[in-house]
């Protein structure tokens, strides 16, 4: 007997004979249509149609191979079960029936795949290309995923509110992608379990290098030369008194001459740094490369332990953490909102009230809805009668305001409130800068990072009340108040 006819006999016409019966049939037939369709998807990614969102992964790295291995168990499980029916029976035959085309047995089989395959790549394949649009939408990273709420709203006051989450998320080239889809199904999985954390968080390991996402759009080496800062604050007086503090950045970058300056300029030289936690937000120590190529370590020398822990190569992301996601301060909302006209800088000590209200602890967005609309109309109504008679819409109108701040930076729900999520640019309410510009971190050869104010800016004027460089530079906007 030839090998290829033992073959058939001893294997092929068994297993076709064994094979006959529903369950063995419905699993070959899952995990014929199941393979194809991962195939048909992957052929689609191939020719350049790509997927880009993490929630697809739920479909094709959890569902699809799981029910290709179901329909691998269920061949032998359907064979096993037949074969001891049979064998109860006595009907095993001494020789298997031959198998051809025309059997009916074989066409069954053949069926039920051919069946199972469409219905499948119709369901799915509709199902999945009406769902990436929408899918890669930021309405559906943002929304549909309620435990995202901070960050969509963040997201959406911010200068990259029509830059799709998957633009920073997900970056490009095919590893980036498929870990976002290992990622997404895994987050789909605590989500569904209620088992993630709060508030959550992102440590910069996890995120795409800046070069795959940022430089898309960005070229670190723009040079944008200096950059004008006025920052205006109210006091905690009755009359809300207005100063304003002037600073000149010096951004610096990479001129038409290649030389590095300012603050772009000199970090573009993959710093490598040590922190003590995920976040980056203790800075044990930072590598330099200097330009011909010598490597100058400077270690915080307050630090008395071994130098390890979260090493990570400095991008655009250590600085601009909060390039989309921006949590202000309290301080800072306020101050901003009463820049804009609303709470009226008229409204006798609304800095003060206006500043407590927000930052104390409510339960939820509602419940401090409410106690602050309350808050400031008890206020005024009873400090002061006469404005809260006369001045009742500008009054509701600060409320309102003040709500507005609130609900858009805490989120007691997903335990987020003001400070959760630091900001790394500058050094007044976070680290940031002096996380490693602290005049603490010295080289062995006794070199300091220097924090030396007029490093990294000019100090044109510091909380005064009118700066004469405003009046200099004729800054209209800035001179509307007081
Ligand atoms: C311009 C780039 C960019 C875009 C667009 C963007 N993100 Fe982010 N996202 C970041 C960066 C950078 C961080 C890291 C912040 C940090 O570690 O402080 C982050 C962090 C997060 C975090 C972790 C929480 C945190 O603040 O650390 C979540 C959740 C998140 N983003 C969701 C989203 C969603 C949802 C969208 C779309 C609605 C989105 N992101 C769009 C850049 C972006
Ligand atoms: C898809 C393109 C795109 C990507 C990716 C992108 N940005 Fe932007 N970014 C923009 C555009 C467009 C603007 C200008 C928005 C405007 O002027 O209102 C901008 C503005 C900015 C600004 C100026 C903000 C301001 O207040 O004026 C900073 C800083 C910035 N991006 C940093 C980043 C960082 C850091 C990343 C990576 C985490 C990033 N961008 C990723 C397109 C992008
Ligand atoms: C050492 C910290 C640091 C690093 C690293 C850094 N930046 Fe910046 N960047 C700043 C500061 C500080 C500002 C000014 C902030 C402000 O306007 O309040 C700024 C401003 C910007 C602006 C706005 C410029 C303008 O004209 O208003 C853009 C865009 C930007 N950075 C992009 C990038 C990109 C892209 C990278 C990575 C290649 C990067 N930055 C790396 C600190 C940094
Ligand atoms: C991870 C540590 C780290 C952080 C965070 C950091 N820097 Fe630096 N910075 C360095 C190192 C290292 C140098 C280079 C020192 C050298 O040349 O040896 C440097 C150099 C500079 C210089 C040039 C100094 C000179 O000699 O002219 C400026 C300006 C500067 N940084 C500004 C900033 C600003 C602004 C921020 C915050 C937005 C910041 N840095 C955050 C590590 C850091
Ligand atoms: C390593 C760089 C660096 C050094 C050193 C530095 N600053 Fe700054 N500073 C910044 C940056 C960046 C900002 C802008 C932050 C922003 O964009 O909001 C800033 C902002 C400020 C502001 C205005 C911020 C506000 O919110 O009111 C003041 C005031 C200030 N710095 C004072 C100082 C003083 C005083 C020193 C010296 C002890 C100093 N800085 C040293 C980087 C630096």
């Amino acid at each position: 007997m030839s090998l290829v006819s033992r073959l058939k006999e001893n294997w092929l016409q068994p297993f076709f004979f064994f094979g006959n019966n529903p369950i063995t049939l419905i699993g070959s037939g899952l995990t014929t249509a199941s393979a194809i369709t991962l195939v048909f998807y992957w052929a689609m990614e191939m020719i350049g149609h790509r997927f880009a969102n993490p929630y697809l992964g739920i479909i094709f790295f959890l569902i699809l191979p799981a029910l290709f291995i179901a329909g691998l168990l269920l061949v032998p499980i359907g064979m096993g079960l037949r074969r001891r029916a049979l064998l109860r029976a006595g009907q095993i035959p001494a020789v298997y029936p031959t198998i051809h085309l025309g059997d009916p047995l074989f066409r069954h089989g053949v069926l039920v795949v051919v069946a199972a395959t469409c219905v499948n790549l119709i369901i799915v394949g509709t199902a999945s290309y009406q769902g990436v649009t929408y899918m890669d939408s930021p309405h559906f990273c943002g929304q549909a995923c309620h435990v995202m709420y901070p960050q969509w709203t963040a997201y959406q006051a911010s200068p990259h509110s029509h830059v799709d989450c998957v633009e920073c998320h997900v970056g490009s080239g095919m590893k980036s992608y498929v870990q976002a889809k290992v990622n997404g199904t895994k987050q789909l999985i605590e989500v569904t379990f209620q088992d993630y954390p709060r508030p959550i968080r992102a440590p910069l390991n996890v995120l795409r290098p800046a070069r795959e996402t940022c430089e898309e759009c960005h070229s670190p080496t723009r040079f944008t030369g200096e950059k004008l800062l006025v920052k205006t604050t109210f006091g905690d007086d009755v009359s809300n008194s207005v100063t304003r503090t002037v600073l000149v950045l010096h951004l610096g970058g990479v001129d038409s001459l290649s030389h590095r300056t300012g603050i772009h300029g000199h970090h573009l030289n993959n710093f490598e740094y040590v922190a003590t936690d995920a976040d980056a937000q203790t800075i044990i120590a930072v590598t330099a490369t200097n330009p011909d190529g010598t490597r100058t370590q400077y270690v915080d020398s307050t630090w008395k332990g071994p130098i390890k822990g979260v090493t990570r190569t400095m991008d655009c992301i250590d600085c601009h953490n909060q390039a989309t996601h921006v949590f202000q301060t309290a301080e800072d909302a306020i101050d901003e909102a009463m820049v804009d006209g609303t709470p009226s800088p008229s409204l006798p000590f609304v800095h003060k009230e206006g500043l407590q209200l927000i930052q104390a602890t409510y339960t939820s967005q509602a419940e401090a809805g409410q106690k602050i609309t309350a808050g400031l109309d008890d206020f005024y109504r009873t400090q002061y009668p006469q404005i809260w008679q006369s001045q009742r819409p500008v009054v509701d109108a600060a409320a309102k305001r003040l709500v507005a701040m609130y609900d858009r930076n805490v989120f007691p729900s997903m335990k987020v409130t003001w400070g959760t999520y630091p900001n790394n640019i500058g050094h007044m309410a976070y680290p940031g800068c002096f996380r490693c510009h602290d005049g603490n971190h010295v080289s062995k050869g006794g070199k300091t990072l220097s924090n030396d104010c007029s490093l990294c800016h000019n100090l044109l004027a510091v909380d005064e009340t009118h700066p004469q460089i405003l009046n200099d530079l004729s800054l209209q906007n800035e001179l509307h108040l007081q």
